[in-house]
């Protein structure tokens, strides 16, 4: 089997030399090329609309990243946009004090999420993880916290450690997803100056395969908090408006004290929440300063308030989960067929295809395998990131999916003739 042509990306080579010169790195963060597969992957896009991008070199993809999670809808999707853009010829946005629109997101999620009985509006997830922590350490007084899954790049919780005080991350301990074992040893040690225990209760983490949680493992955790007096604190910021409109603990039943909130709410707006219980909430108003020039700007709101109306007109979730069900189970299908060690992994809303080391450990042909799939499929114009699991929304088609199903068989045909165990 041929490989595929490979991509002309002219200008986001260029435009990217040109960013070396200007921004460290040329981009920063996650959507650095490194992340990607360099010299295959374009580095600069020109537009989006629905589940398709154009990069700055003309090449279209059907998208599978959505934004890194905020685009629940589509890009581009009319209702939203415009009731932005008449809040801003209308209105404005930016004014010395709040316009009402909190009171009415507030209410919303109020309604849909199980643990919010108050809400904090602040813009990223890493604004929100943090606010979470600094809350529950302010309302029981401790400092430790346990921590599972990303929760952003601020000091307390970044991998890279590079510019922060030791002092500011020792009393953080990690444990993972799906170990309870490991959680109680901790707690045994810490539990009675543990402030936090604060999780993604659905396992993403970074890199691996994605977990759904084992028979009692949220319960589990939910006992431990309990026993030893520490907040739960649920960063929903991924599955939170995508696995349901009350997140993951809608879906699996747990109930946090707190949760934290993003992506999904105003499909690609910038907003963040952390909801939780009057009593711990109180704490913010009471003993916080949470603030920012930027928290009060009128028009995420307006955004989360049209995105959470049209996904619960249009059933959009279960819009989502069906036609992703659908999907997965093709995708799995096409992958019994090859012996490549791929695996799929995750829930219709947000699933990874991930390869494993062989029964060799032979990590070298995992890479190359790996590398060889994303590579093929950017080249065919479907963007699904390397590291990093795939999203669905509403905008996908059943007829966009099913060519996604025809371009990862194909894909992995090219692998396990290209790559042989
Ligand atoms: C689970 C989770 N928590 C927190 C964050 C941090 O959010 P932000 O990148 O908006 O700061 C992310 C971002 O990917 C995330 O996935």
């Amino acid at each position: 089997m041929k490989e595929t042509k490979k991509l002309n990306l002219t200008k986001s080579l260029e435009l990217f030399d040109e960013a070396l010169k200007l921004i460290p790195g040329g981009v920063l963060g996650a959507r650095k090329p490194t992340d990607f597969i360099q010299g295959e992957y374009p580095i600069f896009l020109e537009e989006g609309k629905g589940c398709r991008l154009i990069d700055v070199d003309g090449n279209e993809y059907i998208d599978f990243l959505c934004g890194y999670g905020p685009i629940i809808l589509g890009y581009r999707e009319e209702e939203v946009d415009n009731a932005v853009i008449d809040q801003i010829r209308n209105k404005g946005f930016c004014l010395d004090l709040t316009q009402p629109f909190q009171n009415a997101l507030a209410k919303k999620i109020i309604e849909l999420v199980p643990s919010a009985e108050m809400c904090a509006f602040l813009k990223t997830g890493s604004d929100a993880t943090s606010a979470s922590i600094r809350i529950a350490r302010a309302h029981t007084g401790r400092v430790k916290v346990m921590r599972c899954g990303y929760h952003g790049w601020h000091e307390w919780c970044v991998e890279m450690k590079g510019g922060i005080p030791e002092k500011l991350y020792e009393d953080v301990y990690e444990f993972h997803y799906n170990d309870l074992d490991q959680l109680e040893d901790l707690m045994k040690k810490h539990g009675d100056q543990t402030a936090a225990i604060i999780m993604t209760p659905f396992g993403h983490p970074l890199h691996q395969k994605m977990q759904e949680p084992k028979p009692g493992f949220l319960e589990g955790v939910r006992a431990l908090a309990d026993k030893y007096g520490a907040v739960l604190v649920y960063d929903e910021v991924r599955t939170c408006f995508r696995m349901s409109l009350g997140g993951a603990q809608g879906y699996y039943g747990v109930t946090p004290d707190l949760s934290v909130l993003g992506k999904g709410m105003a499909n690609g707006y910038a907003i963040s929440v952390v909801a939780g219980k009057r009593d711990l909430m109180m704490t913010a108003a009471s003993k916080l300063f949470i603030s920012s020039t930027f928290f009060g700007n009128s028009l995420p709101y307006i955004a989360a308030l049209k995105t959470i109306e049209i996904l619960e007109r249009d059933k959009v979730l279960d819009n989502i989960w069906a036609k992703g069900e659908r999907f997965l189970k093709k995708v799995q299908a096409v992958i019994d067929k090859y012996d490549v060690g791929a695996e799929l992994s995750g829930v219709a809303p947000m699933f990874f295809i991930t390869f494993r080391v062989g029964e060799d450990g032979n990590r070298q042909l995992r890479r190359e395998r790996r590398q060889a799939f994303f590579t093929e499929l950017i080249r065919k114009g479907f963007f699904f990131a390397p590291h990093h699991h795939a999203y669905i929304c509403y905008r996908h088609t059943e007829e966009d999916l099913e060519k996604t199903v025809q371009a990862i068989d194909e894909s992995l045909a090219y692998v396990q003739e290209t790559y042989p165990g």
